[in-house]
């Protein structure tokens, strides 16, 4: 009886505290913004059920995808608990209506994570990546950079798919328009500047968005310039050629990596364990998440590396993709495999941490919605569309002026002709997010705000961009005639490079040079405007030309700046970070190649070996000259500090921008070198008659130093030059 009374006593008591703590009870810690972010992450971790960590996992579409390469079957019935979207709305409305769904509906209220492909622009879409890098302006990249993630993030999304940085040798590759060419570093100092443009200093702060490197690692290698195919790549080759850009963007702080589509020596890209959780997890102890790339964990079984959708979702998860975008085999079978063993709790728990650990950083729990401003308010704002004019002057390279063909006298009347003259949505590239054509100044119009009396400016289309079509031809013919300049405007179709658009020749269809053959009979000078996504194969088009200016891709504000290089208004200032082959069976030329056994021999019988336009190649309309390099040093020893410096006049009549590219070059190395290797590289503007100092500060290991096959650096004692141009100095380290 006694002990009967007793339990009833304690059980009351038990109640009561409780009562009471339930009173009292504090917020979840993961509530919190005043706890530390790896506590929050903690104390949610703690509180999920396998299927809420599952779904964390988990990409799908918010709606019907827009990307041509992607169409599958729309995702109806998002559950609550979804950890990202990929989201094809401008609108805030909609994205909040979804958060609130997951705010609101799901058991722990955790937010969604909304991305998209915001590549060169959000709206405002400035120059496509390849035309970037021709800028050598990182500053000026990350500027532009920011100004999409404002615009993004005002449109609801908190994630970019963006920067690509697949160092690409092969221009029959499509994607080549998408990264910053054939070099590692530069594609590393592109990294670096989009990731702190888009991410800021607070990810929180509601006008910054994370970034994310794509496509980790390798994917430019793709054989024969075909998409999502196998890459040949050594693990020598995979980190003296592929890695330097990934890991200075990882040392940049980027929140998170996309993996590939393409197999990598045998073992694919989404499945790949020693990039991802030995090198990037392990070795750079990166702590933001691998999304697969769109469905890349299902593509692993027509890969060959998986027999079915569970198997490849084991391999995936276990190699260290942390999201699964689209293969939908995360939410189907992760569950099943932690269950039978197969896939540790662990790695399903890490997994979640880094995926939780990114919407704290981004400040999703506390401002989980986003202002209702109206597109007037987020889109297009005067500042933006000045950057996305600077960076596409800065990105034009003037590839050949003849006898000084360019700038125009101020009186020359001119006749635009070709496909892309008076087109505005080719212009816009691929890839464009939200951009219209209605945003787009052409070059026809740009011109039209340029010169002072409209009777100076004649018109005629010529021709398509392909087919047979030869009728507009004489109209063209006659056009010309009446002018005293043939501006002609060739080039690509936005969908001709991007994703899924390679071509297996990169000359412009014969219907365009036909044309330009045409034109070249009225024996007035020709100035070639192009626009491509790639570099193009020109050796007919070349000798027929008197200047050549490549606008790539421009984006919405290309007219204006194009328009005021040929008036000389603005002085030219781009340089290629990619070869121009002389032809396409040269593929793949670039200039960090490395040094051939018989350099007077095995050349081609019927092709010359030299590109058209090298890597770094860009004219100006002034001169300048370079003097000797001077070392601080010349005997080194390894910690010791060196500095080259050299002085470059501008010795023409105008101002002009000029980048100075440091190479090293060394010449006898354990593991051979290629002939140079870019290090360094500076933009400055020169006044006319000026002489300006570029320095470049060598580290030895870093810019001295090789790398082997397991990203090991090191530094042999040996002869090294440095290299500006055609000037060198030669270095010893002789300890
Ligand atoms: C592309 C990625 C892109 C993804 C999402 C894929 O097809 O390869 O670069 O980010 O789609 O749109």
């Amino acid at each position: 009886m006694m002990k009967k009374r007793l339990i009833a006593c304690g059980v009351c008591l038990w109640t009561a505290f409780c009562m009471l703590e339930a009173r009292n009870e504090k917020p979840a810690v993961y509530k919190d913004a005043k706890a530390p972010t790896e506590k929050r992450v903690e104390d949610l971790l703690l509180r999920m059920t396998m299927e809420e960590k599952v779904l964390q996992l988990s990409q799908y579409v918010a709606g019907r995808n827009t990307n041509a390469n992607n169409i599958g079957e729309e995702v109806k019935n998002i559950p609550a608990e979804i950890g990202a979207l990929l989201y094809y709305s401008t609108s805030p409305r909609l994205r909040n209506n979804i958060q609130k769904k997951a705010m609101e509906e799901s058991r722990l209220g955790i937010p969604v994570l909304f991305g998209h492909d915001v590549i060169h622009g959000f709206r405002t879409v400035y120059p496509i990546s390849i035309a970037q890098a021709c800028s050598w302006n990182p500053a000026l990249v990350e500027k532009a950079c920011a100004m999409a993630a404002k615009e993004a993030r005002l449109a609801g999304l908190d994630w970019t798919f963006s920067p690509m940085i697949d160092v690409a040798r092969d221009p029959r590759w499509g994607r080549v328009s998408e990264g910053y060419g054939e070099d590692p570093y530069t594609n590393g100092v592109f990294a670096v500047a989009s990731v702190k443009g888009y991410q800021g200093n607070n990810l929180a702060d509601g006008e910054h968005i994370a970034a994310c490197l794509k496509h980790y690692i390798g994917y430019g290698a793709s054989e024969a310039g075909r998409d999502y195919v196998y890459t040949e790549i050594s693990p020598q080759t995979l980190w003296d050629t592929y890695m330097l850009p990934y890991e200075m963007g990882v040392k940049a702080g980027a929140a998170t990596l996309m993996s590939g589509f393409h197999d990598i020596s045998g073992v694919p890209a989404s499945a790949n364990h020693y990039t991802m959780r030995e090198v990037l997890k392990g070795r750079w102890r990166h702590d933001g998440f691998v999304v697969s790339d769109w469905g890349s964990i299902v593509q692993l079984i027509s890969q060959g590396a998986a027999e079915d959708l569970k198997e490849a979702s084991e391999k995936a998860i276990m190699a260290g993709v942390d999201m699964d975008m689209m293969s939908r085999g995360y939410d189907k079978y992760l569950k099943e495999l932690v269950g039978e063993g197969k896939v540790p709790m662990e790695i399903v728990d890490d997994a979640v941490r880094r995926i939780l650990r990114l919407k704290f950083r981004l400040g999703l729990f506390e401002n989980p919605y986003i202002r209702e401003t109206t597109e007037k308010e987020r889109f297009l704002q005067p500042e933006d569309i000045k950057i996305a004019e600077k960076l596409a002057e800065e990105s034009f390279v003037l590839l050949k002026n003849k006898e000084k063909r360019l700038p125009l006298a101020a009186d020359t009347k001119v006749a635009v002709i070709g496909p892309l003259g008076k087109n505005r949505w080719n212009l816009l590239g691929s890839w464009t997010a939200h951009g219209k054509d209605g945003d787009v100044v052409g070059i026809y119009d740009g011109l039209k705000l340029e010169l002072k009396d409209p009777s100076q400016l004649l018109y005629a289309k010529g021709c398509d961009f392909d087919g047979k079509d030869e009728s507009g031809f004489a109209e063209a013919v006659a056009t010309a005639g009446k002018a005293d300049v043939i501006l002609l405007c060739l080039g690509e179709k936005r969908n001709w490079s991007g994703e899924n658009a390679s071509r297996a020749s990169i000359a412009l269809p014969k219907i365009q040079e036909k044309l330009a053959m045409e034109l070249k009979k009225t024996g007035k000078p020709i100035v070639l405007i192009l626009s491509n996504g790639r570099p193009l194969e020109l050796c007919r088009l070349e000798p027929v030309c008197d200047a050549i200016v490549e606008i790539w891709q421009p984006g919405i504000a290309g007219g204006k700046p194009l328009a005021g290089i040929l008036t000389g208004r603005i002085n030219p200032s781009g340089k290629l970070p990619i070869t121009f082959p002389y032809a396409t069976g040269q593929i793949p030329i670039y200039y960090n190649r490395r040094q051939s056994a018989r350099p007077h021999q095995g050349k081609y019988q019927d092709l010359t070996i030299e590109p058209l336009y090298e890597f770094g190649h860009g004219l100006s309309y002034t001169t300048f000259e370079y003097g000797d390099l001077k070392a601080s040093a010349t005997q080194l020893k390894r910690g010791d500090k060196l500095s080259v410096e050299v002085a470059v006049t501008n010795t023409g009549d105008r101002d002009g921008a000029e980048t100075v590219h440091w190479f090293i070059t060394d010449p006898y190395s354990t593991i051979t070198r290629p002939v140079k290797e870019l290090k360094y590289f500076e933009k400055q503007t020169i006044r006319a008659g000026e002489t300006r100092t570029f320095r470049f500060e060598v580290d030895l290991l870093r810019d001295l130093g090789f790398i082997d096959g397991d990203g090991k650096r090191f530094l042999e004692k040996g002869t090294y030059y440095v290299q500006v141009k055609d000037k060198k100095v030669k270095l010893e380290l002789i300890d």
